[in-house]
Order: structure tokens, then C-alpha cells, then sequence
């Protein structure tokens, strides 16, 4: 009989606390041994001169959410659900997604969670689980439903500063907050001013200027900053963590550095497409540059710079992919034609495969930090913050065996022909980037192996969440307690 089900032999294992050469043991499912040389496996994995990591976690994506009502570009469908949207990940070396449940206005909250477990179960290649997005914070979402929904596993709620049909106002995010506070939930924070770039998006349209490229004028750095500071003071005044979403560029950095460095329990994200696009590619001509608008958008180099230093020192926690899967043909980016104003094109970007590569090859590779922070920022920070570490996000006794062997002198063209998901383009396309996952095996299985996959759609579980960590114990003694 054998000892193992699996050995993974020879490879480098990293995880967020170091880099050691030796042998994992799964079974079922699960890491049961790690010892410099381990024999007895039912099937062995010859790792060497691979890396073996902790599959990723992409901890903000967008899956199969209904077209949006109330907004000037509803419409557009989603190309992904969860079907290609798994599948893409897993071959780009992710094993855990955290896409959003949304309550529209007027749905109750436990509706919108059941309603995207539906769509869900049967179709995950990967383990899930959900942040739940409030749009309609009404007494019974805050006073029944969140405590309910906390408890069973939905941790962490993503609330908008902008967007018509899910903007809420401060007090409305102070009560959030508050709930949050009580429950020891995680609010994600988007971060722009809506009355400021609905005001700059008339003058715009008003002036003629509905290009693609108009998107970013719309939407100016200190849109961004001033929500980013907002959003920081309502969280030091309601005493709560908060995480700030897909931050773009310097100004917010900027406010972020700031409040932690008064202590304030400030988690943020930010995402490749900052990291890679400036506002000049959304001036690309025949209306290529819609895909690259995303909300907030891309900025200049400068801000670049400022967030791989903040990728490298702390600043960020994890890199996500904030994927938002709308084609570029006529039922996504141009469902409104080519001609139609910068304000009806949905926003967002895919990315769900393409991120950990990049973050590889530009982080690790490109000498910016070490694997061990490659780590932190793809998975093991996501785990902890989102409250299933150990279980995710590392390779340990004990912990699901959610393992990306990555080959890390491959080098890559991104191709969209040759990535899995559904979405008709990469921003990323002809980039070529160096380190790739060639194996990746959730909770044992190798779903995705030298291109090609083996994974059964449906076998992704939902993960309850736990606590988010680290949540600092509210101070009380508050004014308002
Ligand atoms: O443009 C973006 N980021 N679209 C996705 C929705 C969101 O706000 O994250
Ligand atoms: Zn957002
Ligand atoms: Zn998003």
C-alpha cells in the first residue's frame, strides 16, 4: 500500500515565510508530510527545477453577474462565469477565487449570496468563496441579515463610493462600517468620488469629448485620492479596518501610506493593469483603447513606480486581478457602438490568468522582491486577510494541497488565443513574461497540467470564510459607543 497519494519530489518550496528544497506528501487531498526526500507515493510529480508554490488566490474578480440595471452601460453581459472563469485561473496557476456576490436595490443580501451560489455550484473548477458587494444597506440587511451571513462564512463586503446604482452615501457607509465593526467583518472600499466625475463626465460629453480616452479624464487622480482619504477618515472614525480596492496610482498611495503610518488599520490592493497600462492606452485608435477601461483607470509611469514600491515594502497586501470579464465585440465593450460616449462602455478588464505570471515575471524575476513576498502577495496575504489561512495560501501539514509547480525560465508570449477564458482579448496581449505554472493540483488534483486540463468542472467547494486577520480589537471607549 501506498504511504501517499501524491509525492512531489525534487522541487523548491516557497511560501511567504522562506524557500526550503523538499518533498511534499498529499492525501486526501491535503499536505500530509514535507521531509527533505519522501517515497511511498501512489503517483509522483518529478518538481525539479521547478518552484513549488501555494496556488493562488485572486481575491477580487468578477464572475457571471447579471447585467447591471441602472447604470448608463448596463447591458453589457459578462463572458465568464464560473465555468471559464475557474478555468482560466487554474491555468494561470490560481486555485482560489473570491468574486462578489451583489445585492442589487431592493434584493435582500441572503437572496444575492443564494442566487450566486447557483450560479456557482456545478461549474467551479476551484474552491470559492464570496465577498458579499451592499448596495442597499437597509436596517434589516444591517441588523439581521449581515450578522446571519458573517456567521456563515461571508466575511468580508465590498461597499462603492461611485457607480448610480450602487453608490452609497457616508453616513450609509459609516453605518456599514459600524455593523462591520461589531461583526469583525472586512469592508472593501471602491474609492472614487461620483458627484466629482459624474460632474467632469457631462462637461465632457457636453464638449463632445466621448472618446475612449475621455474615460480617464473623467475619472482624475484626485477623484481617486480625495475617496481614498474619505474612505480612511470613515473608517477611523467608525474604529475598523478597512481594505481599499484596486488602487491605480500615486495620490491614493500616497493617502494610504499616510494613514498607516498613524496606525490606522489600513489593508490595500491593487491590480496589473496599473502596474502596466498608462491613460495612453486608452487613446489606442478604432476604439482598441475601451479595453483598457476600467474604473479607476490606469495612470502614468510615475505611478507605476510608486506601486511596485508599495508592492515591495508593505504598502500593498495583495495583487489582485479585479477581473471584469466583458468582451470587446457587440455584447460587452461595444454594445453601444463604437461611437457611443466613453460613459456607456462597461468598465472593467480580464485578467484571472495573466496575474500571477505577471506579478512572476515582473516582481520576482525583474529583481523587484523575492519569491516569499511573490507569495505573500499572491495568495498568503489574501488567505489571512480573508480568513482562510492555513487551510489556503500556504504549503504546510495540514493545509489543502492547492500547489502551483511553476517553471521559472519559461518564458510566455500572453496570447489571448492561448489563454482559457471566455473574454475575446487581453490587455496583455504580445507581453512576454518569463515564469510559468505547469502544474497545478487542487486539494490533490491536478486540474491543469502542461496545457491541458483534467480538472472536473463543479468539483470547486465553497470556503466559509473566517475571520479576516489581522483585525486590530476595536479600541472602545468611543464617543459614539
Ligand atoms: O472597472 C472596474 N474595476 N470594473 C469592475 C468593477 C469594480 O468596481 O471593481
Ligand atoms: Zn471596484
Ligand atoms: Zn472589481
Amino acid at each position: 500500500m501506498s504511504t501517499f497519494d501524491l509525492v512531489i519530489s525534487g522541487g523548491t518550496v516557497a511560501t511567504a515565510g522562506g524557500v526550503t528544497r523538499c518533498d511534499v506528501g498529499i492525501t486526501g487531498g491535503r499536505i500530509v508530510a514535507l521531509a527533505e526526500r519522501l517515497t511511498g507515493g501512489e503517483r509522483t510529480i518529478d518538481a525539479t527545477h521547478r518552484l513549488v508554490l501555494p496556488g493562488g488566490i485572486d481575491a477580487h474578480c468578477h464572475l457571471d453577474q447579471p447585467r447591471a440595471k441602472g447604470l448608463a452601460s448596463g447591458g453589457a453581459i459578462m463572458a465568464d462565469g464560473f465555468e471559464t472563469g475557474s478555468r482560466s485561473a487554474a491555468f494561470g496557476g490560481t486555485t482560489t477565487i473570491i468574486p462578489f456576490a451583489v445585492q442589487h436595490r431592493g434584493q435582500s443580501l441572503r437572496a444575492a449570496v443564494a442566487d450566486y451560489h447557483q450560479r456557482a455550484t456545478g461549474n467551479s473548477y476551484l474552491d470559492y468563496a464570496f465577498h458579499m458587494v451592499v448596495s442597499d444597506p437597509t436596517a434589516a440587511v444591517l441588523g439581521q441579515e449581515l450578522p446571519a451571513l458573517v456567521k456563515a462564512g461571508y466575511t468580508s463586503l465590498k461597499v462603492y463610493m461611485t457607480y448610480e446604482a450602487m453608490v452609497l452615501s457616508d453616513r450609509q457607509i459609516l453605518d456599514v462600517l459600524a455593523t462591520a465593526r461589531d461583526l469583525g467583518a472586512l469592508v472593501m472600499i471602491h474609492a472614487e468620488n461620483f458627484e466629482c466625475l459624474t460632474w467632469l463626465t457631462e462637461r465632457l460629453e457636453a464638449a463632445g469629448k466621448t472618446e475612449p480616452k475621455y474615460h480617464a479624464t473623467s475619472r482624475p487622480m484626485a477623484v481617486e485620492r480625495e475617496a481614498t482619504h474619505r474612505a480612511i477618515t470613515l473608517a477611523e472614525i467608525a474604529d475598523v479596518p478597512i481594505l481599499i480596492v484596486h488602487v491605480s496610482g500615486r495620490e491614493a498611495a500616497d493617502e494610504i501610506r499616510r494613514a498607516k503610518a498613524r496606525g490606522l488599520n489600513i489593508r490595500a490592493e491593487t491590480c496589473p493593469q496599473y502596474l502596466l497600462l498608462t491613460e495612453a492606452d486608452l487613446d489606442l485608435p478604432d476604439f482598441e483603447g475601451a479595453k483598457c477601461m476600467c474604473s479607476p483607470p490606469p495612470r502614468d509611469k510615475a505611478s507605476q513606480a510608486v506601486l511596485w514600491q508599495g508592492l515591495k515594502d508593505g504598502l500593498f497586501d495583495i495583487l489582485s486581478s479585479d477581473h471584469a470579464p466583458y468582451r470587446f465585440d457587440a455584447g460587452g465593450k461595444k454594445l453601444h457602438g463604437m461611437k457611443a460616449s466613453f460613459r456607456k462602455v462597461a468598465n472593467g478588464l480580464p485578467g484571472l490568468e495573466t496575474r500571477a505570471p505577471i506579478l512572476f515575471s515582473e516582481g520576482v524575476v525583474a529583481g523587484r522582491f523575492d519569491i516569499e513576498r511573490f507569495v505573500a502577495l499572491n495568495s498568503a496575504n489574501a488567505a489571512k486577510i480573508y480568513g482562510i489561512y492555513p487551510r489556503k495560501g500556504t504549503i504546510a501539514v495540514g493545509a489543502d494541497a492547492d500547489i502551483a509547480i511553476w517553471d521559472p525560465e519559461k518564458k510566455v508570449v500572453i496570447r489571448n488565443a492561448d489563454l482559457h477564458h471566455n473574454v475575446d482579448y487581453t490587455p496583455f496581449e504580445g507581453m512576454t513574461v518569463q515564469g510559468w505554472p505547469i502544474t497545478v493540483l487542487s486539494r490533490g488534483d491536478a486540474i491543469c497540467d502542461g496545457g491541458v486540463l483534467h480538472g472536473v468542472k463543479g468539483r470547486g467547494q465553497f470556503l466559509e470564510c473566517g475571520p479576516p486577520e489581522p483585525v486590530t480589537p476595536p479600541k472602545g471607549g468611543l464617543a459614539w459607543t
